[in-house]
């Protein structure tokens, strides 16, 4: 029978290799390649690092960042062979630089196992992903601030339980996404400050007993600081759970505004309409036009919160320190990370792209006798009546209207005074959708005064940060 040959970087007291099974399961190249720029980095620090304190020589050092140069170049063209015998991109990169250079790339790996090479390769990937998200979330708080300005006086139905319930203005409805994503940007952030703590050096588990300068890689590979405990170092996946959890609150804020999108296009609604490139045809319904990227961005939410519950489930019960469970962590992670972006530039492109039908907005925005609370306001603004009893007398004068088929500024004064003797006719200066909105100018509140200021600022500082 013919028989592997053992691993040629750890197999030294194997007499043989593993079954294939083994190789299938053990394996994790076919992904964590995803990695190697972080990899090759890291092993430049490493090996400046072991430099300069004299663990291996200059001529070493030089030898092995030529080669990892040459690696790199050769990964980018794509004439790198990744090996799935090799199990990950740690060793694939490692034995190839033995291939190029020889003796000195063996040297690499002194005082440095892959326990710490892949929790700081993993650490540089999340850092570099989170500012990549950061900045296409605020291309999409820009697009929303823009059109926020654009309709910061178009009316639309407030709704409470999706039943009409006060007007607001489409603006300030877009604004409170920028209000959302802001946090989202900020989860990030803090993510990005917490976990931006330096693990190589730690070595295995237990750190090494050479006179490594872990300030040193720390700096090069712009950490903080060195992370203060070994053991912790190795086996914690803390910081790619925070991630996927900011992660997941944002689809869920993304989800959120889609499915508003999907209820403002549907045609009983017609409150928005998006254009062909934001929408697909049915193949035996030819009137169809279908919001299949909302739709999408409404569901990946589950994608993404279910990479949170998988690595959650994952590192559950794990003994300190390292065990290959935590291999699992990438995949997750990078599921989640390709559907964010995405999820984020198809909001930026509908938020750009939609059009508002500002007529059937205002229409609906005074239906359901949507300023009720203005009148009971001006109850016990004008009257001094109490909140409850103006809420009370409010309640007939809608009744009223509702039996006769009017809306609030129809109902004659007459049959407002038999329910409230007081009421003059400068009530019905607060019964328009218009006044109502005007009206709203308390700190927060919907005005298109407040909505304007409010979408400018927001334009201003998002403008001077891309
Ligand atoms: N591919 C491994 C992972 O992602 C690297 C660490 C392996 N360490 C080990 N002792 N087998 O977790």
């Amino acid at each position: 029978m013919n028989q592997k040959s053992a691993n040629q970087q750890w197999g030294g007291r194997f007499k043989s290799g593993p079954s294939t099974i083994m190789e299938q399961i053990n394996t994790s190249i076919d992904f964590d390649k995803n990695l190697w720029q972080q990899d090759i980095l890291s092993s430049l620090a490493h090996s400046e690092m072991l430099a300069k304190q004299n663990i291996i020589s200059n001529e070493d050092k030089e030898k092995i960042h030529e080669g990892l140069k040459k690696i790199e170049k050769e990964i980018l063209t794509g004439e790198f062979h990744f090996d799935k015998t090799l199990e990950d991109i740690h060793m694939n990169i490692e034995a190839r630089l033995a291939e190029r250079i020889g003796e000195a790339g063996k040297r690499l790996h002194t005082a440095r196992s892959r326990n710490d090479q892949v929790a700081t390769d993993f650490r540089l990937w999340i850092r570099q992903h989170i500012d990549e998200l950061v900045s296409r979330v605020r291309h999409l708080m820009l697009n929303l601030a823009k059109r926020a300005l654009e309709y910061a006086d178009t009316a639309m139905p407030g709704f409470t339980h999706l039943q009409s319930a006060q007007p607001i203005t489409f603006g300030h409805h877009l604004l409170a996404y920028v209000e959302m994503l802001c946090r989202d940007q900020g989860r990030l952030n803090d993510t990005r400050k917490r976990l931006n703590e330096n693990p190589l050096g730690a070595a295995a588990l237990a750190g090494t007993s050479f006179p490594i300068d872990r300030q040193m890689t720390a700096k090069l590979l712009k950490f903080d600081r060195p992370m203060a405990n070994s053991l912790d170092a190795v086996s914690d996946r803390d910081f790619a759970l925070e991630y996927l959890s900011a992660l997941s609150i944002m689809a869920m804020h993304l989800s959120r505004m889609a499915e508003e999108i999907i209820i403002w296009c549907s045609p009983p609604f017609s409150f928005i309409k998006l254009s062909d490139a934001y929408t697909t045809g049915s193949s035996i319904m030819p009137q169809k036009r279908n919001p299949d990227a909302a739709e999408l961005i409404r569901a990946k939410l589950g994608r993404i919160s279910g990479a949170l519950i998988g690595l959650l489930t994952v590192m559950k019960g794990l003994p300190l320190a390292y065990a290959k469970d935590m291999q699992e962590d990438k995949e997750q992670v990078f599921t989640a990370t390709n559907t964010m972006i995405l999820c984020l530039d198809a909001s930026a492109g509908m938020i750009a792209d939609l059009k508002a039908n500002q007529d059937q907005m205002a229409h609906w925005a005074g239906s359901g006798f949507s300023t009720a609370t203005d009148l009971a306001d001006w109850l016990v603004k004008e009257l001094k009546l109490p909140f409850r009893t103006a809420h009370h007398v409010t309640g007939k004068i809608v009744s009223y209207a509702e039996q006769h088929n009017l809306t609030l500024e129809k109902v004659p004064l007459k049959k407002m005074q038999e329910i409230e003797p007081l009421i003059n006719t400068s009530i019905y200066s607060v019964l328009s959708v218009q006044a109502s909105l005007a009206s709203r100018t308390s700190e927060g509140g919907t005005a298109p005064a407040n909505v304007r200021k409010s979408a400018q600022s927001w334009i201003n500082q998002l403008k001077d940060k891309s």
